[in-house]
């Protein structure tokens, strides 16, 4: 388990002033890009000259969120475009460790997401593949949904079978965390947490990453 890492999604933030919107997250761990393709999931955001742009303007790393059919065919462009981590979806890759394979080859770390439905044991005999396992606790595709606490038995499930298994991969959670559910998925293995409007509403937005911040630090897991 690393410490806790804070990755703000610029998914609600004011696309018109994107730059602004990165330095406003510069005391984050880094920036959370959520790549929609209208396919895989019914909202269409950035492509790979984008993310190209926002990391040669961004403070802080980027980590890739791809919610696009067809990853084993389009991810390497995001690692190309300069994003430290790519996260692509189990359900749309045909081959994820040649597609995680390449991935590393070109430099970049390596999640895989899981939507809520799609549980994590196909994923066990392969995690050695992956540094991060990404659990949805939303449905894909949109900023400001509640927190889906039936996600909570499956990152206890990953974090045993990382532990198990004496990998060192992070688990990141996405959608619904703020100061009121952080706590419930660090205590169940979570250490890399994404949040979208409860930093990019308040007022305060680097407040809000430090107050998260030592939220899930003070409920880490010690598995
Ligand atoms: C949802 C995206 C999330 C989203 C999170 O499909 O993957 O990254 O921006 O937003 P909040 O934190 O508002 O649930
Ligand atoms: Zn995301």
């Amino acid at each position: 388990m690393s410490t806790p890492a804070i990755n703000p999604s610029v998914l609600n933030s004011d696309f018109m002033r994107i730059g602004e919107e990165l330095d406003r997250i510069a005391g984050a761990d880094r920036a959370h890009i959520d790549v929609m393709d209208g396919h895989f999931v019914p909202n269409l955001t950035f492509g790979p000259s984008m993310v190209e742009q926002m990391a040669r303007r961004s403070p802080i790393p980027l980590d890739a969120h791809l919610m696009i059919e067809n990853a084993d065919r389009e991810a390497l462009a995001y690692a190309e475009a300069g994003a430290e981590s790519v996260t692509f979806h189990l359900e749309a890759a045909n081959a994820p460790v040649r597609l995680a394979r390449e991935l590393r080859r070109a430099g970049v770390k390596v999640g895989v997401g899981l939507r809520p439905a799609t549980p994590v044991e196909p994923l066990l005999d392969i995690l050695g593949e992956f540094d991060m396992v990404l659990v949805m606790t939303v449905e894909p595709g949109f900023g400001g949904q509640s927190f889906l606490e039936s996600m909570l038995p499956k990152i206890r499930r990953t974090r045993q079978a990382i532990s198990a298994a004496n990998l060192e991969l992070s688990i990141q959670v996405d959608g619904g965390i703020k100061r009121e559910t952080i706590a419930l998925a660090a205590e169940a293995g979570a250490d890399v947490f994404v949040a979208g409007s409860a930093i990019y509403s308040a007022d305060d937005a680097a407040a809000e990453i430090t107050a998260l911040r030592e939220l899930a630090a003070a409920h880490a897991c010690r598995a």
